[in-house]
């Protein structure tokens, strides 16, 4: 037995105003207040942090995260968020590598890496998002993408820096793509990279480790995706933005 309690987490992309998301929040508090043993985590735009900060309050059982923020910590970058200011706004998570930032704004492996770092010095927990395309699957090229993707993405950290990371496998070509990876083919890859991390970090450190499953989960699939020893949450996209849906996830044992 494991102690991995399971994360379902909502990216809210670039949807909701700061009015949209607080109503939506406020129904997803009633739907899930009695829920204790999943977590739940939801990332909206950076424009409704504050208000939905203030919204949970302290103590609940949903957590807040970012999408994405930049590495360092403060100066002439136009544009971008920090760190610190992620976490003076509530945030205990942040999402990063996402594959739609490093497919449409640029960002590598060494960015994710720097703001990895930067993360976890401001006491954020990173969700490290790692994924194959399809081109590079039918390549078979995925184990090695992946191997890339967190050797360098995790490059330079000791263990004891890493306890609240969590990663999250997002194949790309199942995200919002309605095509979702066979429960097989996740449990397959997850299961690699918990190896890939005992490896690294030792078998303790591994089996602590949340490994999130993404790309097109909806209530339909969960369950089974949750069957899987490796799978532990989900990084939900289209399914959370409605709070219905995404307490169904929630809720995905019953
Ligand atoms: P999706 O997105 O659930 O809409 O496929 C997942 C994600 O991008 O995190």
């Amino acid at each position: 037995m494991d102690s991995r309690r399971p994360l379902i987490a909502g990216n809210w992309k670039m949807h909701k105003t700061g009015k949209q998301a607080v109503d939506s929040i406020r129904q997803l508090k009633d739907l899930t207040s009695s829920v204790t043993d999943v977590e739940i985590m939801v990332a909206p735009p950076f424009t409704a942090l504050s208000q939905i900060s203030a919204e949970l309050g302290a103590g609940g059982n949903i957590a807040l995260g970012a999408q994405n923020m930049h590495w360092e910590s403060e100066g002439a970058f136009t544009g971008e968020i920090s760190a610190n200011m992620l976490k003076s706004a509530g945030c205990r998570y942040v999402i990063l590598g996402h594959s739609e930032r490093r497919q449409f704004f640029g960002e590598t492996d060494q960015t994710v890496n720097k703001k990895i770092k930067a993360a976890l010095s401001a006491g954020l927990a990173p969700v490290l998002c790692v994924g194959e395309t399809e081109k590079q699957r039918n390549e078979n090229k995925t184990f090695n993408i992946l191997d890339k993707q967190i050797k360098i993405g995790l490059e330079n950290f000791v263990l004891n820096a890493l306890q609240s990371l969590v990663v999250a496998y997002e194949p790309v070509w199942a995200i919002g793509t309605g095509k979702t990876a066979t429960t097989d083919q996740a449990q397959e890859v997850h299961n690699y990279l918990r190896k890939w991390f005992a490896k690294e970090y030792g078998t303790e450190f591994s089996q602590k480790l949340r490994i999130l499953y993404g790309g097109s989960v909806k209530p339909a699939n969960i369950k089974d995706l949750m069957a899987m020893p490796d799978i532990d949450g989900a990084l939900v996209g289209g399914a959370s933005l409605d709070p219905n849906s995404l307490s169904q996830l929630v809720h995905y044992k019953s």
